[in-house]
């Protein structure tokens, strides 16, 4: 399936709940003050959902949110979207508050990846950045989901100006001892984040330069690096990623399409055109319906997301489409 502009589209990221349990300071300073949801789609709509992306060629699919894991049902779910046929690739973003509990059932239902949102080691630091304490939990849990057998786990995060060298040392010491992948991604603003943005917006090269200070080289482009450039470092089983959102070529390989908790289709991060598939969802809609409306839309996904000009039409957060 390709867009307008040749890029082949295989890639859904679909959010499950725009609840969130943290407070990120860039994110949901104010916290989640959405009730218990009424309007996500259940199980069996996403069900229907992903079978649709799968027959027009998708076969990468992320589970995001606000955070995936406070769906009660979310084990169900990872398992039946893991079952859809063409899905080659599962994976689930999550800020890790469920995470040693969960990620054996998460392994047991078929989950391929895992991207772990975790900003700071510093559990000082941590609370200050996401309005809640328990980083020990998420260390252990991002370590429980080596342990268990999930194949990808990568740990991100997000790049602020006060990640001291200590800071960067201490996510680079894990990938000593431990397989990870740690990606610092460059802050991107959001329309309730502007003044945030003003006072912590850390370029990405300013991170490349002390990495490379430290003996972190480029590594070849891998197929599953995504928008993140990798470095590796001898001695180190982990790697590094470095995305930077501000950079030129991030639109020109974009893959990937979003659909939000309540059925909306995005073509875009930044833009504000959506596309509501959940009356197409119900059962008596029928498959051809659904699937010549996803399909109907693609041709209309924009070039760039135009980050650097005027014309940009900035989400209020990523809360609910899951960045
Ligand atoms: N800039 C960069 N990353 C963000 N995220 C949320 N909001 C922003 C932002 N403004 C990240 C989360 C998580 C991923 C889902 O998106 O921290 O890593
Ligand atoms: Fe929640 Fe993720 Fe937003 Fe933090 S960045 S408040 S974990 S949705």
């Amino acid at each position: 399936m390709q867009d307008g502009f040749g890029r082949d589209l295989h890639y859904l990221r679909l959010s499950v709940t725009e609840r969130c349990n943290f407070r990120c300071a860039y994110c949901l300073p104010e916290g989640c003050r959405r009730p218990a949801e009424a309007d996500v789609l259940s199980a069996d709509e996403l069900d229907r959902l992903v079978r649709a992306f799968s027959r027009l060629g998708f076969w990468k699919l992320r589970i995001t949110g606000g955070e995936p894991t406070l769906r009660s049902d979310i084990v169900d779910v990872v398992g039946r979207l893991a079952r859809v046929p063409g899905i080659r690739r599962l994976g689930l973003t999550t800020n890790g508050s469920r995470l040693l509990d969960l990620a054996p059932a998460l392994r047991a239902a078929g989950l391929t990846a895992l991207n772990v949102s975790l900003d700071s080691l510093d559990p000082e630091r941590f609370a200050r950045v996401t309005g809640v304490s328990g980083l020990e939990s998420i260390v252990a849990g991002v370590e429980k989901a080596l342990e268990v057998g999930i194949p990808s786990v990568k740990v991100n995060v997000v790049l602020l100006r006060g990640l001291e060298d200590l800071e960067i040392d201490r996510f680079l010491e894990w990938t000593r001892r431990l397989p990870l992948h740690v990606r610092f991604i460059e802050l991107m603003q959001t329309g309730n984040s502007a003044a945030f943005f003003r006072s912590h917006h850390l370029p990405a090269h300013e991170l490349r330069q002390k990495l490379e200070q430290r003996g972190w080289a480029a590594l070849p482009k891998d197929s599953t690096d995504g928008p993140a450039t990798m470095l590796g470092h001898l001695g180190h089983p982990g790697k590094v990623g470095v995305i930077a959102p501000y950079s030129n070529s991030f639109c020109s390989t974009c893959n990937r399409i979003r659909v939000s908790a309540s059925g909306a289709l995005r073509l875009c991060l930044f833009g504000n055109q959506e596309i509501p598939l959940r009356p197409a969802l119900q059962p008596d809609a029928g498959e051809d319906a659904l699937d010549r409306l996803i399909e109907s839309t693609f041709k209309a996904k924009p070039q760039s997301h135009l980050l650097d000009q005027e014309t940009l039409s900035v989400p209020p957060t990523f809360a609910a489409i899951g960045g």
